[in-house]
C-alpha cells in the first residue's frame, strides 16, 4: 500500500469521525471525545510500530473503538454496537476490504473485555485505551493495573504503585 493511499484513507476516517463528534449534544462533551479517541489512536500507532502490526489499521481502530458511546451516548453495551457501528462506517467508504473491515470489527467488539487475552490487535486496542486513560489521568487511581504495567515494561518503565491517604493506588514511574 503506497504512502499517499495511507494518508488518505486515515484522513477520511478521520473527517467521518469528526463529523459524529461535533455533532455530539453535549458541547462539554465534545473535547473528552477528541481528546480520548485521538488519543488512544496515537497510542494505538505506537504500539503498532513496536509490535509489528497495521499501523493505518490499528490508528482506525484506536479512533473508532467508542464510536458508539460519543455518537449515541450511551456506554453499556458500546463495545459491540460500536463494532457494527464501526463496520457499517468502514463499509459506506468503499476503501477497505472485507478482511481489514473484520480486523477493526473483531478489535472494537472485544476491547471492552480486558481481563481476557484475544488476538493481536484486540490486545492492542485494550492497551492503548488503558494507556492514554492512565497517560492523561496520570494522578488518578490506576485502572487494569496488571495491563499498564506490561505494557509500560516492554519500553523500559517500570511503574510502581504506591497507596495514598485515601488507599487508592497512583503510580509511580521508574525507568529501568
Ligand atoms: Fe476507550
Amino acid at each position: 500500500m503506497g504512502n499517499i493511499e495511507f494518508m488518505n484513507r486515515l484522513e477520511i476516517v478521520r473527517n467521518e469521525l469528526d463529523i459524529i463528534l461535533l455533532n455530539q449534544e453535549s458541547v462539554t462533551q465534545r473535547p473528552e471525545g477528541y481528546i480520548h479517541l485521538y488519543g488512544v489512536a496515537q497510542a494505538c500507532s505506537f504500539l503498532a510500530i513496536k509490535r509489528g502490526l497495521d499501523v493505518e489499521l490499528c490508528s482506525i481502530i484506536g479512533l473508532l473503538h467508542d464510536i458508539y458511546t460519543y455518537k449515541f451516548e450511551y456506554v453499556k453495551e458500546h463495545a459491540s454496537l460500536g463494532a457494527i457501528e464501526a463496520e457499517n462506517l468502514l463499509r459506506d467508504l468503499e476503501l477497505f476490504t472485507g478482511e481489514e473491515i473484520e480486523i477493526v470489527r473483531n478489535a472494537i467488539y472485544n476491547h471492552s473485555d480486558k481481563k481476557t487475552k484475544h488476538d493481536k490487535y484486540s490486545e492492542l486496542i485494550k492497551d492503548a485505551d488503558v494507556l492514554q486513560n492512565s497517560l492523561y489521568e496520570s494522578l488518578f487511581e490506576v485502572k487494569h493495573k496488571k495491563r499498564l504495567k506490561k505494557v509500560l515494561k516492554k519500553f523500559g518503565i517500570k511503574l510502581k504503585l504506591k497507596k495514598d491517604k485515601f488507599s487508592k493506588e497512583k503510580p509511580v514511574i521508574d525507568i529501568i
